[in-house]
């Protein structure tokens, strides 16, 4: 879906209510003077008219953050959550354009009606406006709130959807080659809370925290079921997910990953990283962890993954990583789960990982019934990344026996 445009409005003094504040039936008007100037700089307002058929709201919520008071200057995005034939899903958040803060977020549906009150398609002009492809990967980048805080993510795609879950520490344009790459299924890769462009709350937070956000998330963006890909700690957070929420998941794709709980020499070695980061930033990330995450042969060949994977590390917050770290620590053992997986899954093994060892992962593909296994050589702890061809073959041939 494209970028649309984002909406600056003045809060006036008749926004706001006895007390000063701007009150709830202000912020519904609010929300609809927002979308109304998003169309006048696309299609125009006169849109529905033109093509005669019109927007009725069927549902509206509304959250509140923040306060907001008349003189403030707010920004409104919108984003389409879901397109059908004659309803349309939008998510609208606004933030104070002061300082950036979450004042308030809003769901509407809205179905399209004829002149009689019937429902009618939603017009074709609206659709293309809503629906055009991305320019760019930015482009595609959106945000929703989910359980009180930001969640940003990329998507491409139409179709049944792949929800692509990232490692530490690592943030959703890992999957790049895949989201841009994979044609004929709906790719959505979010940050993890913490990482990249999503909110960190405040800590501390589990695994098991991570994956409560991606099942609201993808009930938000009405995705029923996902094949699920989750790289190292983003397995860790989908083989969570299969426990606590298995009706969402419609196939697994674990790769570089295990299902055993940190031993007391990992947690100890965690509680080192702690340190090390609330002491010196996500420069100790990088000192630590860089030398091991790429096999010898793509440090040598690829400097441009180099280079991506040296800047999401440098711009993970120290805040997220801390508290995803003592996730990582705390999590539960998910090997006792392996044996009662029911959907198809495949596990993709880098042949040089130097992190998780090889064997560990081919012992988890063993415990899964029905699993297939992929050794992916050249590879080390980032295979969709280091070796994106041969992931985004393996992947394709997955999804096609899943689809
Ligand atoms: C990751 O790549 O997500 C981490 O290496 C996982 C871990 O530290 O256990």
């Amino acid at each position: 879906m494209a970028r649309l445009p984002t909406v600056d409005l003045r809060i006036y003094p008749d926004d706001g209510d006895s007390y000063g504040h701007v009150n709830q039936a202000a912020f519904l008007r609010l929300f609809e003077r927002a979308r109304w100037e998003v169309l006048a700089r696309g299609p125009g307002t006169d849109v529905f008219a033109r093509s005669g058929a019109w927007p009725a709201i069927r549902r509206a919520a509304v959250e509140y953050y923040a306060p907001a008071f008349p003189g403030d200057l707010l920004s409104f995005d919108l984003s389409l959550t879901h397109l059908g034939r004659t309803s349309m899903s939008m998510h609208q958040l606004v933030r104070r354009s002061a300082d950036g803060a979450l004042v308030a977020a809003g769901h509407f549906v809205a179905v399209c009606i004829d002149a009689r009150g019937r429902p009618v398609p939603v017009p074709d002009e609206v659709k293309e406006f809503f629906g055009i492809r991305p320019a760019t990967p930015e482009d595609s980048v959106r945000q929703l709130v989910v359980r009180g805080g930001i969640a940003t993510f990329e998507s491409q795609g139409d179709g049944a959807a792949v929800l692509f879950v990232h490692g530490f520490p690592l943030d959703r344009t890992m999957w790049r080659a895949q989201v841009v790459g994979l044609a004929g299924w709906g790719r959505v890769a979010p940050d993890l809370r913490g990482f990249g462009l999503s909110d960190p709350p405040p800590g501390p937070w589990t695994i098991a925290d991570h994956a409560d956000d991606l099942a609201v998330f993808l009930d938000e963006l009405r995705i029923e079921q996902a094949v699920v890909c989750g790289l190292s700690m983003g397995g860790y957070v989908v083989l969570e997910l299969a426990r606590r929420h298995g009706s969402k998941i419609r196939g697994l794709v674990l790769a570089n990953t295990r299902a055993e709980a940190d031993s007391p020499d990992a947690k100890r070695a965690r509680d080192g990283t702690i340190e090390a980061v609330r002491a010196r930033g996500s420069a100790a990330l990088t000192e630590s962890m860089l030398p091991k995450l790429l096999a010898p042969s793509t440090v040598a060949t690829r400097p441009e993954v180099v280079g991506h994977l040296r800047s999401m590390i440098a711009e993970t917050r120290p805040e997220g990583a801390t508290a995803a770290l003592a996730a990582m620590r705390d999590r539960f053992d998910a090997s006792e789960l392996l044996s009662e997986i029911r959907v198809p899954a495949l596990v993709v093994v880098g042949a040089e990982d130097a992190i998780i060892p090889p064997q560990t992962q081919i012992d988890l593909a063993r415990r899964i019934p029905g699993a297939r296994l992929e050794v992916v050589p050249g590879a080390g702890h980032l295979t969709p990344l280091e070796q994106p061809e041969a992931f985004n073959r393996l992947l394709a041939d997955f999804l096609e026996s899943v689809r």
